[in-house]
């Protein structure tokens, strides 16, 4: 039988890459974004539903289930991918933007895994893939928010996919590293507000930061391919992998020295390599 997958913040980035290479295998996609009028590339492909769904609007999420269903009858897989970023300093976060970053990556995420389990569990199967981030298993200075609500999808996934494991209901997470999609255009960015000093120190953090990400690009010797990303969600949804998957060539290192190294040893080696040094 044809299977169906249901992914979100397919407007952009790897939820277009992932809807695309889903149809391409031959499976129904329900494509989901905020804004489905704009949508003019999903809208052409076979067996391609291109619906409504904001993950901070509870109705939504409803209605974009229950139309998925009735056009395809199942939902196999779902993909969590819609979220967005923050680069600046915890203090220069207002709590509204510390609210809404959790309200879409983490109750956002949550809310669909609601409305999605009823229908696995009364199939008696399905998968949910949870995209997080580098920034979710390293806990990143100047993306304290960010990592905070990744981490949050982590230990969620790591828990609901133990309380699923019984129902024949898989969760899965993929953390990527850093990609060039549209990502760092909706990150949020606030390293001109606070006080002279905050802002000061948030300048040099920028700047350094972006040096050590261009050294990583050079290091790796070429662009990461954002198509990795929706491969590795491919393969979480269609194959045996562990609960916690990484893409991206700096996320595969991250972690290979996170594993390799006793976990204080490791925050002290990230720092040194991320942040500035004194003297
Ligand atoms: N690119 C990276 O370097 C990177 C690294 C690690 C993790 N990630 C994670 O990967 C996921 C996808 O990001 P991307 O890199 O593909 O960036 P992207 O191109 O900016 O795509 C993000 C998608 O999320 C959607 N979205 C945002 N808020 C939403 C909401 N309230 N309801 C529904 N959809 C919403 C956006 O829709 P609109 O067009 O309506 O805004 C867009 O479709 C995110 O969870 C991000 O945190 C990205």
């Amino acid at each position: 039988m044809k299977k169906t997958v249901l992914i979100t913040g397919c407007s952009s980035g790897f939820g277009k890459l992932t809807a695309i290479l889903f149809g391409g295998k031959g499976w129904n996609v329900i494509a989901t974004m905020r804004s489905p009028e704009k949508e003019t590339e999903l809208t052409q492909l076979k067996d391609v539903f291109v619906v409504g769904l904001d993950v901070q609007d509870k109705e939504s999420i409803k209605q974009a289930v229950a139309s998925g269903i009735e056009q395809f009858g199942r939902i196999d897989v779902v993909v969590n991918n819609a979220g967005y970023g923050g680069l600046s300093l915890f203090e220069q976060f207002s709590e509204e933007q510390i609210y809404s970053m959790f309200e879409t990556n983490v109750f956002g995420l949550m809310r669909v895994c609601r409305a999605v389990l009823p229908q696995m569990r009364k199939q008696k199967e399905g998968t949910i893939v949870n995209v997080t981030s580098m920034a979710g298993i390293l806990g990143l200075g100047f993306a304290s928010t960010y990592s905070a609500s990744k981490f949050a999808v982590e230990g969620f996934s790591e828990a609901l996919a133990m309380e699923c494991k019984p129902l024949n209901i898989k969760v899965k997470t993929v953390a990527p590293g850093a990609f060039g999609t549209n990502f760092n255009a909706s990150t949020v960015n606030n390293i001109a507000s606070g006080d002279p000093e905050l802002v000061s120190y948030a300048q040099i953090l920028a700047s350094h930061l972006a040096q050590v990400a261009e050294q990583m690009r050079m290091h790796s010797g070429q662009e990461s391919d954002p198509q990795e990303v929706a491969e590795k969600i491919w393969e979480c949804a269609t194959q045996d992998t562990p609960i916690h998957n990484v893409s991206g060539s700096d996320a595969e290192m991250m972690i290979g020295m996170k594993n390799s190294l006793d976990h204080q040893e490791f925050i002290d080696k990230l720092s040194k390599m991320i942040m500035p040094q004194e003297g």
